[in-house]
């Protein structure tokens, strides 16, 4: 692809552009901030790795230049606060709403062909606001959080079987949140359903640490994590640029599946060079089901907060 950018050179956006540059998935990379200098700084400093890793992919930076990113294929939009200890994500929502309204309007003058991905918080309702900022094809409009989840989800499990994470498959449906619904009944390991492995209890303590999983690392650090959301949203970029149709976890609108309409929701895509191709459809069972459309009105409620400040004309 011949350019992509990233907005937000922050800890997450600075990660995503140094591994979408790692992968040579682009000609160019820009790297967009309100700061600055923040941009060109982290842009320079992961160019000069290219010789050391062995990469052609330019990064360049640009303090809210947002000609330099004209023509992207993909923007990837992670500027907006992080939270902080005792913050939920839901807190960010009035303060990042107004950051990705802006940088999405910006963005599309630019670049109206590009597929968007959110990756601000809170997730599912910024990649409405996104959306709705965009005005364009809610297929080439959506959010990462699932891989994410899905990677702390498999983190986990490798580390209580002592197996490699690679042999490890799962889906998660629901919001970037608190009431995110793993599903242990399509985890397998190597083709072994999970529940052939660990018992009852040792996977409910797994799926109650993958929902708190992002707190657990905000504890730790004071702020929230970077290095598996970058990589995450690096890994959706890369089965677009080649056209993959790759399955995973993502936040997308929902027109009636799952019996859900106008919602943003976490649910199985397959990814491929038109963004979302296809959203799967999963059978699930009676608690799984209820699961899902608590989390869909947990969502739809922050949805609503964000329409109650009339951001958008209608
Ligand atoms: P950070 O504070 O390190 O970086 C955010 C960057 O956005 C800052 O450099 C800031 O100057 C920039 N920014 C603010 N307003 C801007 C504007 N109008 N235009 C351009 N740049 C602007 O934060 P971090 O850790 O990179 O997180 C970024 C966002 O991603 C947060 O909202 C965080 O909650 C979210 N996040 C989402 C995850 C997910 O799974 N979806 C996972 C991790 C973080
Ligand atoms: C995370 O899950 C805060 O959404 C961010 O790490």
């Amino acid at each position: 692809m011949k350019k992509i950018t990233v907005i937000g050179a922050g800890n997450v956006g600075a990660t995503c552009a140094n591994v979408i540059a790692n992968k040579d998935l682009a000609r160019e990379v820009v790297l967009v901030d309100i700061k600055e200098g923040t941009a060109e700084g982290k842009a320079l400093d992961i160019w000069q790795t290219s010789s050391i890793l062995n990469f052609n992919t330019r990064v360049i930076g640009s303090t809210n230049d947002y000609l330099k990113t004209k023509g992207s294929g993909i923007v990837v939009i992670t500027s907006g606060l992080p939270r902080k200890p005792g913050m939920s994500r839901d807190d960010l929502i009035k303060t990042n709403a107004m950051i990705v309204k802006e940088v999405t309007e910006k963005v599309i003058r630019y670049s109206p062909e590009a597929i968007i991905i959110i990756v601000s918080n809170p997730l599912d309702v910024m990649t409405y606001c996104a959306y709705k900022a965009a005005l364009k094809d809610e297929r080439k409009v959506f959010g990462m959080a699932g891989i994410l989840d899905t990677g702390r989800y498999k983190a986990f499990i490798a580390d209580a079987l002592k197996i490699s994470p690679k042999d490890i498959h799962s889906m998660l449906l629901g919001g970037h949140g608190d009431t995110m619904v793993p599903l242990p009944r399509y985890t397998s390991i190597g083709g072994i359903p999970i529940t052939e492995l660990l018992n009852k209890e040792e996977i409910d303590k797994i799926v109650e640490r993958t929902r708190k999983g992002g707190g657990e690392l905000v504890n730790l650090m004071g702020t929230s994590a970077w290095y598996a959301p970058g990589a995450a949203a690096a890994q959706m970029v890369e089965a677009i640029v080649d056209d993959q149709q790759r399955i995973f976890p993502v936040c997308a609108k929902l027109n009636g599946e799952y019996g859900l309409r106008d919602v943003f929701l976490g649910v199985p895509v397959k990814l491929g060079a038109n963004g979302i191709e296809e959203i799967i459809e999963l059978k699930l069972g009676k608690d799984e089901k209820k699961a899902v459309e608590e989390s869909a009105a947990s969502v739809k409620s922050m949805m609503d907060v964000l329409d109650a400040m009339n951001l958008f004309e209608e």
